[in-house]
């Protein structure tokens, strides 16, 4: 089905001005544009509907316009990939990363091993069979993952796997991998996925994290498994916090602060994966413009913490517009989004751009080194030292970096995969702050202001840039 154009798509020229849309005349950064230069990713779901073709115009022209990390809402889950055994369908994903690419929009990867969504043939053909049922998980993991390698940056390699109970542990009852294959199928995807894609940031990602940390709950149960995981080398690189919640749950933002500096300590990246501040739904056409300004309120406070937070890297929320939400549906709640049912921006999308506006992008510390910045100019690979004084732009091209890597551990950057190297770091503005060689495997970058960097390499023809943070 088509969707056809109603009074919400009349109010567009409108609600884009609002949100900051139209750049030839509202002057107005849009979030994408800010989460860029603070090297984030704030981001929300293309809904089944936009898959489907049956959604307002608007939708899209917001979503790319404003977001540059995206989610399919149902369509890379189990039953929409592997429908049939052996049998992979990849054209609504394939969708997906389509638009991403042309619209320069990072992709995660929702969810490779769930309890949830499951094709009804792993039950009914293997249901308690130990061996088979690895084998169904290993063989999707390796064709899904392997399908999109280098294409999705991010997976939720295991989603939802701890139960609803006051002392946590894993969801024992109505999950197909645990009751056939116990708590080692966590493990396994794990090491199946990294096998498939070694570049993909590696996700643990579940609901009621956000109710933070104290004895039994899931969150202390989910930084306990991390440490274990972490230790027998269990390659996670992230825990995904959904954080569906109401307008009554003003505890929460503090408690994922808490969660982020106990992820920190573990070396692991907390993102918030699927974000919407609910209203009860009984109160739908009676709500004020108080409880809207507390809405953004909450909004306002999960997105300072975010960019407070050195290892929080994606900000995503579980939809775009009220007019397309599962809290309606499914929840008993109602508008928790950014945007209204006509597609207007609400107090929350302003709070998100006050937090954005209050958080330079110098005091923000992105837990990507090697995330693409792109436009206007790219220097990687070239000879050119001169990279002008507008804005650098670094693309890694794969090959070129050959066996060069670095990091930067407060103001010395380590060089590896070279005897000798020319080392150049510009600061954000494209301009060069240190030009020297490297010939003990380091160099001192003593006197660069604390802040955000470039840092670019070059050995022979291997030449590998990155965005450093020096603190
Ligand atoms: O595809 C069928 C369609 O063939 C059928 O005609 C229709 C009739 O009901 O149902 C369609 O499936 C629905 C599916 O969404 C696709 O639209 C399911 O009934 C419905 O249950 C399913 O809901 C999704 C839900 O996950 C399922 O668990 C929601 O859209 C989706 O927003 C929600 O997302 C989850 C995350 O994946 C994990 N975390 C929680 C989050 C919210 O529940």
């Amino acid at each position: 089905m088509t969707f056809k154009k109603s009074a919400i798509g009349i109010a567009l020229g409108a609600t884009l001005l609002g949100a900051g849309f139209t750049s030839a005349i509202a002057a107005e950064p849009t979030i994408r544009e800010l989460a860029k230069e603070r090297g984030r990713f704030i981001g929300t779901i293309l809904n089944s509907e936009w898959f489907n073709d049956d959604i307002e115009p608007e939708f899209e022209e917001i979503h790319k316009t404003q977001f540059n990390v995206v989610v399919a809402e149902n369509e890379m889950k189990f039953d929409a990939t592997e429908p049939a055994e052996n049998e992979f369908n990849f054209t609504k994903g394939d969708k997906m990363v389509e638009y991403a690419k042309a619209n320069k929009i990072r992709v995660r990867g929702h969810a490779l091993a769930w309890h949830s969504q499951v094709a009804a043939w792993v039950s009914s053909n293997y249901a308690g069979q130990k061996e088979k049922l690895l084998a169904v998980l290993k063989n999707h993991i390796e064709k899904v993952v392997g399908h999109y390698k280098g294409q999705v940056a991010e997976w939720d390699v295991v989603n939802e796997a701890i139960n609803d109970e006051y002392n946590a542990d894993w969801r024992s009852s109505g999950s197909v991998w645990y009751e056939g294959i116990g708590a080692e199928f966590l493990d396994s995807a794990f090491v199946w996925a990294h096998k498939a894609d070694p570049n993909a940031e590696l996700c643990y990602n579940d609901y009621s994290l956000e109710w933070g940390l104290r004895e039994g709950s899931k969150a202390s149960f989910v930084v306990e498994q991390v440490k274990r995981w972490k230790k027998n080398g269990i390659p996670i690189t992230c825990v995904g916090t959904q954080t569906h919640i109401e307008i009554a749950h003003e505890t929460t933002p503090q408690n994922v602060r808490a969660l982020a500096k106990a992820f920190a300590e573990l070396g692991v990246t907390l993102n918030i994966t699927e974000l919407d501040i609910g209203f009860p739904k009984g109160e739908s056409g009676k709500l004020t413009a108080a409880d809207y300004a507390k809405q953004g309120h909450l909004y306002r406070q999960f997105m300072d913490v975010f960019l407070e937070e050195p290892n929080m890297g994606e900000f995503v929320i579980w939809g775009l517009t009220d007019a397309h939400s599962w809290l309606d549906e499914q929840q008993g709640k109602t508008e928790g989004l950014l945007y209204d049912k006509q597609y207007k921006p609400k107090p929350a999308y302003d709070s998100i751009m006050v937090s954005l506006k209050e958080h330079p992008a110098a005091n923000v510390v992105s837990p990507y080194s090697d995330i693409e910045i792109v436009d206007p100019i790219d220097t990687t690979g070239t000879d050119s030292t001169d990279v002008g004084d507008s804005t650098i732009a670094v693309r890694t091209v794969a090959g070129l970096a050959g066996s060069l890597s670095m990091h930067v551990s407060g103001h010395t950057l380590f060089i590896a995969g070279a005897k000798a190297a020319k080392v150049d770091v510009f600061d954000m503005q494209g301009r060069s702050v240190f030009s020297g060689k490297c010939e003990k495997g380091f160099v001192e970058l003593n006197g660069i202001p604390e802040g955000l960097y470039v840092a670019r390499v070059r050995s022979g023809s291997a030449s590998l840039a990155k965005r450093i943070a020096i603190k």
